[in-house]
C-alpha cells in the first residue's frame, strides 16, 4: 500500500473515536475523510450509533448516502459539534490551506459553524510554515478577470483552475484562482492576508484557515499523532 494512502487511512479512520451518540458531525472533503466517512459507516452500523452529518460536497453528498449516512442541510442545524477533514497543508500554528479539491467555500462554512474542528492529514502535509502548497480562492465568473489581474498587479502569480480546457466549476457554480503566498506568508499576519483576499469585490472565499483548527490528526508510518491547540 502507497505510504500517503496508510497515513491518510490511519489518520482519517482515527478521527472516528471523536464521534459519539447524538452528535451531528461536518463532513469534509476528499480522499483523506473518505476513510472517515467509511469507517463512520460501519461504526454508525455496527454501533447502533445515531449521528446527523452535514455535507461539505456533492462528492461527499454522494459517497454519505450510498453508507446510508443521515444528511441535513446546514440550515437544518443548530449548530455542528464536530467537523472532520482534510487539507493540503497545515503547521503548527494550526494553519490550514484548503481548497485543492475545490470545495473550500461549503468547507469553511461548516468548519466555522462548529464547535470543533479536526483537520486529518498524512504526514507530507504537515509542514514549517504554510504556502508551498498554491492557495485557491473562489471567485465569481462574473468579473473575474478582474480579479486575476489585480492578483498579477500584486505578485500573486494567479493561475485560473482549468478542468481539461474549460475553468473549473465549484459547487456553487464559481471558478478558482490558485494564487501563490509562498513569498508573503511569513511577512504577513496571515488572519489579515485571509481577510485582505475576500475583500476582493469578486472573491467569494479563500482556502486559507487561520483561525478554526482545533485538532491535527497526522498519519505516520508509526500510527498518528494528535496534536490538541
Ligand atoms: C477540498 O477542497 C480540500 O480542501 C480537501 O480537504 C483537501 O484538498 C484535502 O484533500 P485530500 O484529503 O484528498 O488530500
Amino acid at each position: 500500500m502507497e505510504q500517503t494512502y496508510y497515513e491518510k487511512k490511519e489518520a482519517g479512520e482515527a478521527a472516528v473515536d471523536l464521534i459519539h451518540n447524538k452528535m451531528v458531525i461536518g463532513l469534509g472533503t476528499g480522499s483523506t475523510v473518505y476513510h472517515t466517512i467509511n469507517k463512520l459507516g460501519e461504526k454508525m452500523k455496527d454501533e447502533k450509533l445515531d449521528v446527523t452529518c452535514v455535507s461539505t460536497s456533492s462528492n461527499t453528498t454522494e459517497f454519505a448516502k450510498q453508507l446510508g449516512i443521515k444528511l441535513v442541510a446546514l440550515n437544518d442545524v443548530q449548530d455542528i459539534d464536530l467537523t472532520i477533514d482534510g487539507a493540503d497543508e497545515i503547521d503548527g500554528d494550526f494553519r490550514a490551506i484548503k481548497g485543492g479539491g475545490g470545495a473550500l467555500l461549503f468547507e469553511k462554512i461548516v468548519a466555522s459553524s462548529s464547535r470543533k474542528v479536526a483537520i486529518i492529514v498524512d504526514s507530507t502535509k504537515y509542514v514549517d510554515t504554510i504556502g508551498a502548497y498554491p492557495l485557491p480562492v473562489e471567485v465569481l465568473p462574473f468579473g473575474y478577470k478582474y480579479v486575476f489581474e489585480r492578483m498579477v498587479r500584486e505578485g500573486f502569480q494567479p493561475n485560473l483552475r482549468k478542468m481539461g480546457n474549460d475553468p473549473f466549476i465549484t459547487d456553487s457554480g464559481n471558478f478558482i484562482l490558485d494564487i501563490n503566498v509562498s513569498n508573503i506568508i511569513d511577512k504577513v499576519d496571515t488572519i489579515n492576508l485571509e481577510k485582505y483576499i475576500n475583500n476582493i469585490p469578486g472573491v467569494i472565499e479563500n482556502g486559507l484557515f487561520t483561525n478554526i483548527v482545533d485538532v491535527i490528526y497526522i498519519g505516520k508510518k508509526d500510527g498518528v499523532e494528535v496534536k490538541n491547540r
